[in-house]
């Protein structure tokens, strides 16, 4: 990823009326009740993975009572037609579970696509626990994308009943939610709506604010420090480092690789490119960072900046401790913190689900750890449009910002007038859409939300929207499979 180049306050208080790009509320559809009983002999053989026994044979049981063949299978076989995947049952570790149902997901495509047209369901539960949650459907979202000859589905129970799974299966049911009486709904994304009306009192006074020294965190927290005037301290692993004494200012980083080559050659030196490069994203990544306080202190706030590894639980407790010492109690959280790890499914490694779930999703514990929850009045997490509408080669970045929505929405359940947003970003034009990554987007139709527009819908939706409208969907709509 390289430098956003420019994090300036953006947003002039002559706003048009509407959006540029449409912001939608994501919610459930309404209720409805499960269809008893039809005929499952299209869907056999099935096989169910055993990682949850108990619940596996009973959903053989179930199934073979109800006249048809099911196995409980360590992996998926070539045999079946149909494969249930009960990994997402488990509790315990949260990237565990996620690549656990991935890895069997790719073992049971690899072998269905010998049968023809083939279903892998992935069941999973509600958790009530804020921070154990589960993002499968992002990641069937994602497979139904990337993969033609087999269809995945996520199934998300209250509590997995085998008998309602088995009326499911019947129905051919998509993605959804069922809760215990058997109703179910699915996702279903609102029209597009006016700017908040009114201007709600009462803002934080202190913003912890992860990634918010770059990219477009740090765009939106400007627009934020210009609203609220209140304090910011922002967080990333990246030190805040010193320009090059003798190099020219620039943001463009082939520009400062070859200054810094020119200089090293006139000094004698020898520098390897990688050094070289890493030099070059040092010096960005200090400028960004302090035109971010500079822009923030401009539009009326006060900046901080922490130099802080969000994997690094320990530091993270210290250093929120330490925040909280030297500026006031955090009551306001903007998680902005991610990186990519792009690639096709079928070519994921449990590296690559630990490189997307570390900062997004198990920093953003980290980080609920070490504050006061209870306290909180206000918490934006950067999603992204990946989750409502699963994106090719974001298995694991779908999966993980769909955990960011059911967060957001725990924690707007459990804490009395906190105001919880998730965000679900379409692509920006900034931070970490790339040249390439724009070009991809543009192939599909999909346009780039300008930063003055995204930041003024942040800050908008976060500040004085309405507290009941959790996940919200910013920019185009992508094609859905
Ligand atoms: N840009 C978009 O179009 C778009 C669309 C949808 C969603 N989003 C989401 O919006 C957020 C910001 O994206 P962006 O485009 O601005 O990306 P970006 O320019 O790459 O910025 C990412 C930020 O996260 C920080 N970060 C990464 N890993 C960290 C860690 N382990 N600990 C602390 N900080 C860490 C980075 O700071 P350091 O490098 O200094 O650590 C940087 O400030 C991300 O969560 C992304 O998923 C963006």
């Amino acid at each position: 990823m390289e430098a956003d180049p420019s994090p300036r306050p953006l947003v002039s208080d002559n706003q048009p009326a509407g959006y540029q790009s449409a912001v939608r509320v994501i919610g459930l559809s309404a209720a409805a009740a499960l269809p008893a009983l039809a005929d499952l002999s299209g869907l056999a053989p099935i096989e169910i993975t055993g990682a949850e026994n108990a619940l596996a044979a009973a959903l053989a049981q179930a199934l073979q009572g109800a006249g048809v063949a099911a196995e409980i299978v360590d992996q998926p076989s070539g045999a079946a037609r149909t494969v249930i995947l009960t990994e997402g049952l488990q509790s315990g570790d949260l990237v565990e579970r996620h690549w656990s149902v991935l890895a069997q997901a790719c073992l049971a495509h690899t072998c269905l696509t010998h049968t023809g047209a083939a279903k892998i369901i992935c069941l999973q539960e509600t958790a009530t626990d804020v921070l154990a949650q589960t993002g499968l459907a992002g990641l069937a979202r994602t497979l139904r994308k990337e993969w033609a000859t087999v269809e995945t589905v996520c199934w998300a129970f209250e509590t997995c009943d085998p008998e309602l799974v088995v009326r499911a299966l019947s129905n051919g049911l998509g993605d959804a939610a069922i809760a215990h009486d058997g109703s179910w709904r699915a996702q279903a994304i609102g029209p597009a709506m006016l700017p908040p009306s009114v201007q709600s009192a009462g803002q934080a006074e202190v913003w912890l604010v992860t990634g918010g020294a770059r990219g477009v965190t740090a765009t939106c927290t400007i627009e934020l420090a210009r609203r609220t005037g209140a304090t910011f301290i922002l967080a990333g692993r990246s030190a805040q480092a010193a320009w090059p004494d003798g190099i020219a200012k620039t943001a463009d980083i082939k520009v400062l690789r070859a200054a810094l080559a020119q200089q090293a050659k006139a000094n004698g030196e020898k520098i390897k490119l990688p050094d070289l490069d890493g030099m070059a994203r040092q010096a960005l990544a200090g400028q960004e960072i302090g035109e971010t306080l500079a822009a923030i202190a401009a539009a009326g706030g006060t900046a901080h900046y922490a130099q802080l590894d969000l994997s690094d639980d320990a530091a993270v407790r210290a250093q929120v401790a330490d925040m909280q010492a030297r500026f006031g109690q955090i009551t306001g959280l903007v998680h902005g913190a991610g990186v990519l790890a792009d690639r096709l499914a079928l070519k994921k490694t449990r590296r690559d689900l630990d490189t997307v779930f570390g900062p997004k999703v198990l920093g953003l514990q980290s980080v609920l750890g070490a504050l006061d929850v209870s306290v909180l009045s206000h918490v934006a997490l950067f999603s992204s449009a990946s989750a409502a509408f699963g994106n090719v080669g974001q298995a694991d970045y779908a999966m993980a910002n769909t955990c960011l929505n059911q967060i957001a929405n725990r924690l707007a359940s459990q804490v009395p007038g906190l105001r919880a947003k998730a965000f679900n970003w379409g692509p920006w034009d900034g931070g970490m859409v790339d040249a390439n990554l724009a070009e991809l987007f543009a192939a599909q139709g999909i346009g780039l939300i300008d930063r003055r527009d995204g930041a003024r819908i942040f800050a908008d939706q976060l500040l004085d929207g309405d507290p009941a409208e959790i996940e919200l969907l910013a920019g185009d709509r992508w094609t859905v499979s």
